[in-house]
Formats: C-alpha cells, structure tokens, sequence
C-alpha cells in the first residue's frame, strides 16, 4: 500500500471541480494527485468515493484496450486524518500540453455553441469539421469512450473531460490518453445504498435503465444511456457497440475488482454486479438486436 503523504510536491496544477489536487513525484515520474470529493446528492457521506471510482473506471477502460492514464490507489495522511487518494499519471511531456475537445470545438467558427456546448449534433459537426485530427480517428474515439462510458455509468464525459495532446513543437495532435473517469460506478453510493441494491432488482433496474445519465445532451436533455443505445439510432454507436464488445472481458474485469485495495467485500460485490448487470441490459441485449 502506498503512502503518498511525505512525497516531493511540483508547482503543476490542475483544473477541475471534483475535489483537491496536487502534482506529486512518485517513483521520479510526475502524477497528480486527486483527493475526494464531497458528496453533494448524499448528505450521510463525508466523502464521495470519486477516488476509488476513477481506478475502477480507468482499469476498465485499460482492460478493454482503450489508451488510459495510469491509475494508482493510496492513502494521503493530513493533520491526523487518513484519506484514500488516487494518483494519476500525468501524460504530458515537456514537448506536449493537454488540449481538451472543448477547446477543439472551440476553433469551429461558425458554430453557433461554445466548446462546452454538449448537444449531440453540434459535437458531431464540430468532430466532422475541425481540421486538427483525422476525423474518423476521433469519431471512433469519442463512441468507444460513449460505450465503456455506458457501461460504468460514466454520467460526467463533458467537452472538457477528454482530449488531445498537442506537441508545441511539432505542431502535431494526437488522442490523449482517456482521463477523468471519477464521475462512474456510483461515486455517491454509501454502504447502506449498496446493500439496498444489492438485495432488491427494482433498486438495481433505476440504476441500469434511469440513472446515471450521458453528459451529453440531445434536445436539450442528457442521453438516457439505455435508450439511446438500445435504439439503434446511430451507425456510429452501433458500429463502436460491435467493435468493443468482444473485448470486454469481464472474468478480467472481475479479477481486477477483487484486487483493488481499500475496498469491502460489499463493495466489489456491489461493483460487480452493477457491471455484469448493467453489460447484459444495456450492451448485450442492444447486440443481439441489432445483429
Ligand atoms: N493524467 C493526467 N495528466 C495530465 N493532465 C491531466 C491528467 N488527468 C487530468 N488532467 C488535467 O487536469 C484536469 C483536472 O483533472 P480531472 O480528473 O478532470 O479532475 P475533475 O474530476 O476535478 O474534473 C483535467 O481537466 C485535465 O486538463
Ligand atoms: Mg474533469
């Protein structure tokens, strides 16, 4: 188990609303460190459990083959008190910044929305027309992230929680790693919440079929996962749904929730089945009918 309290500090840092960060050298590589959050929707919290949710979501996306900061579970020790914290990766080089699809979306001048703008159609015309990366490239990247987003129950993949790399010197742009999964797998489920879902289906369908919902919108309203999937609707969707099916291995998936430190039995069996259940509802049953 890694402590990560007495580490050299950097003076990077990080955006983002979801908790504290500082950027730490571990193992002479730089990270960021994230601290938890507070669970705003459950006032019986103190934390929200983001950390543990980004390692979680963030392996799978690794398990399933999709490039993906590295993602470490520690513990970080401040005025007596022990807190869970999860260490990533920085992916930047001394050559490369981070450009988030936001700012992407931002170089479309015609368009009428802001690069934080997450209506459906316009971020499709805003990947069609930027002029920055391949646009079937990116297309492929944003509904595989949809569809590993589904099935986490990721309900927080904004313009500004996926992106680029740009290389200063080369001018070039390429697919950053997937980053900021925190907001998957029920970050605000307390261990009364989970035992009550565990025991009751009706519990379990709200959260497969009504809730979380995408953070992207069509017609103003966030995407209810299952049915926009299950409709069919996008060639694109369905075309990613067949391309990462195969390769969601959940007996791996599994293994990898069994090895996670710091959580309970409670815990990983409530993961688990969210997953297997949430997989055979929502993707599995959305294959079978469109093939
Ligand atoms: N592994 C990483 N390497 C470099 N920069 C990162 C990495 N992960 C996130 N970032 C940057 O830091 C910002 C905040 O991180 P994020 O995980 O999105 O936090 P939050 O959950 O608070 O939104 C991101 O929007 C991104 O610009
Ligand atoms: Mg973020």
């Amino acid at each position: 188990m890694i402590d990560f309290s007495s580490l050299p500090r950097r003076n990077k840092t990080y955006a983002g609303a979801n908790g504290s960060k500082i950027a730490v050298m571990y193992d002479d590589e730089l990270y960021m460190l994230k601290f938890p959050g507070i669970a705003r929707k459950n006032k019986d919290m103190s934390y929200a459990n983001g950390c543990i949710c980004e390692y979680l979501g963030c392996h799978i996306f690794e398990i399933v083959g999709i490039p993906v900061q590295k993602t470490l579970l520690g513990t970080f020790n401040r005025n007596g008190k022990e807190k869970i914290v999860v260490a990533c990766k920085d992916f930047t080089t001394s050559d490369t910044v981070i450009q988030d699809f936001a700012s992407l979306k931002n170089t479309i001048i015609d368009s009428e929305h802001n690069g934080y703008g997450t209506e459906l159609p316009d971020i499709l015309m805003a990947m069609e027309e930027q002029q920055s990366i391949d646009s079937e490239v990116l297309k492929q990247r944003f509904w595989d992230m949809f569809i590993v987003d589904a099935l986490i129950g990721n309900w927080d993949r904004h313009n500004g929680n996926w992106g680029f790399l740009y290389n200063c010197r080369t001018d070039e742009m390429t697919l950053a790693p997937v980053y900021d999964c925190g907001s998957s797998l029920f970050p605000q489920a307390d261990d009364e919440i989970m035992k009550a879902v565990l025991d009751n289906p009706a519990e379990r369908n709200v959260r497969i079929f009504n809730i979380p919902l995408s953070g992207i919108r069509e017609d103003g309203r966030r995407i209810n996962y299952f049915d926009f999937i299950y409709s069919g609707k996008s060639q694109d969707c369905n075309a990613a749904l067949k391309r990462i099916m195969p390769r969601i291995d959940m007996k791996k998936i599994d293994l990898m929730i069994d090895e996670t430190p710091f959580i309970s039995d409670l815990q990983k069996r409530f993961y688990k089945t969210m997953l297997a259940e949430r997989k055979e509802k929502i993707l599995d049953r959305t294959l079978n009918k469109i093939i």
